[in-house]
């Protein structure tokens, strides 16, 4: 590979086979992070050469990584330890920070700081509450909490006589984290105010967004989001849709990710469903420059998620997942279980968001301590069967060998449409 002033350029062949080439590259890449402007040709990207590397892509340069693999963040299961790993390997670890308040925030992101000197992102969401949620009487609560008796008979816990709602203060939060000079910023559940996003280019923070269709993918880039994750609905976890409501908004990776690449000009990183090195290969065909993996992630023991859930994931319980509200209020996938279908077949629609989620803790919770999975929330996408690993630098090592055994013949049609597109004076995109 050639470098000029420490940057990759177009020149001489870039072998496919550049593990060996990693070591100094994420300070190459991480140069740049005060620059909001993506160097096309730095990336190689504009290039002609048919083996151009999968890894030298504008996300990776954006977020200063060797791999363009992010380690998905787990809003409520947060683990520094798994989020440094997987930066230390040079994917981006990245660390959800939703349940957090501004002094956890700051906490975590020191100790982070601590066991890694690369870049890692902390997540936020940008909506915390659900509009209705404020107007819900203490009855109203009582009368779910009663609603869920059989429940704690069964696990043998007293039924709670109140409980306490607490969202965190999102704004706060985001003080927080720029403050403490995260390196990057991802966003889910709306777009962040144009003043936290001016104040992240001040300082040199990147920023990604979450779409779960074009629109909100356009409505981010327009805000000025410097990347935008394209969340398909085999992911694991909550849809972060904000401009439709969630059920409205169910499309699928294969569907969602050539769609963003095509409506905006920012980097795109693909999530949702992917866990092994062939749907890497696959989103990156698709056109997206990065992937964000979550459910994979979930069963190594440096994951936030209890034993339980990791063990549900590497059972036969992977195969079948389910989109609920009636864990939280807000739709999200995790494996089927008992109490998925029951809670789906209830009548009365759930509480508002966190409220539902409060609620339904106070017997999941425990349900979780007594390992009794088919009444716990086991959040996973729909590639939860293809959980192996419980070793994240193991998970991390066979996504990037096995990325790069496979990319070698799609990358060369890919530069060839590159060199077309160039021609043709359209934007290429990878
Ligand atoms: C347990 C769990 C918690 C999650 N929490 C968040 C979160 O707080 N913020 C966010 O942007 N995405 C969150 N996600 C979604 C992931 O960022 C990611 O998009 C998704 O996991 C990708 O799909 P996959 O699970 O099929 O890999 C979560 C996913 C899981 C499984």
């Amino acid at each position: 590979m050639q470098h000029v002033n420490g940057v990759a350029h177009r020149g001489p062949v870039v072998s496919v086979d550049e593990l060996e080439c990693a070591e100094n590259s994420s300070e190459r890449m991480g140069g740049d992070m005060g620059n909001p402007k993506y160097d096309k040709e730095a990336t190689g990207l504009t290039n002609d050469n048919p083996n151009v590397s999968w890894r030298l892509t504008r996300a990776a340069q954006l977020l200063g990584i060797e791999y363009p693999i992010i380690q998905a963040p787990f809003g409520g299961l947060p683990s520094q330890h798994l989020t440094a790993t997987v930066s230390n390997l040079g994917g981006l670890g990245s660390l959800g920070a939703v349940t957090l308040g501004s002094s956890a925030i700051k906490e975590v992101i020191a100790e982070i700081r601590s066991l890694t000197e690369r870049h890692f992102a902390i997540n936020l969401w940008v909506s915390t509450s659900d509009q209705g949620a404020s107007h819900i009487s203490a009855e109203a609560i009582d009368q779910a909490i009663q609603s869920y008796a059989s429940y704690y008979a069964e696990l043998g816990i007293e039924r709670p006589s109140h409980v306490e709602v607490r969202s965190q203060d999102f704004e706060a939060q985001v003080v927080s984290a720029i403050d403490a000079h995260a390196p990057i910023l991802s966003f889910t559940f709306g777009i962040p105010p144009a003043e936290v996003l001016s104040e992240c280019r001040k300082q040199g923070i990147r920023t990604i967004g979450t779409a779960t269709t074009p629109e909100e993918a356009v409505a981010l880039e327009d805000a000025g989001l410097d990347l935008i994750v394209a969340s398909g609905f085999e992911g694991g976890g909550h849809r972060g849709s904000f401009l439709r409501s969630a059920s409205d908004s169910l499309i699928g990776s294969i569907s969602l990710i050539p769609q963003v690449v095509d409506a905006v000009r920012v980097p795109v990183i693909a999530a949702g469903g992917i866990a092994d090195a062939r749907g890497i290969a696959a989103a990156l065909a698709l056109g997206a420059e990065g992937v964000q993996i979550g459910t994979a992630f979930l069963p190594c023991v440096s994951s936030g998620a209890c034993k339980p859930h990791a063990a549900a994931l590497l059972s036969e319980a992977a195969k079948r997942t389910g989109l609920t509200d009636a864990f939280t209020g807000r739709l999200a996938r995790g494996l089927s279980n008992r109490l998925m279908d029951e809670l789906e077949a209830w009548n009365s629609p759930p509480l508002p968001f966190p409220l539902q989620h409060t609620v339904t803790q106070t017997f999941a919770g425990p349900a979780a301590l007594q390992g009794k999975t088919e009444l716990m929330t086991l959040w996973a996408g729909q590639s939860a069967s293809l959980c192996r690993c419980t070793d994240a630098t193991e998970l991390m090592t066979r996504l990037i060998a096995g990325t790069r055994a496979r990319l070698g013949g799609i990358m060369k049609g890919r530069n060839k449409d590159a060199s077309n597109n160039e021609k043709s004076g359209r934007l290429y995109r990878p």
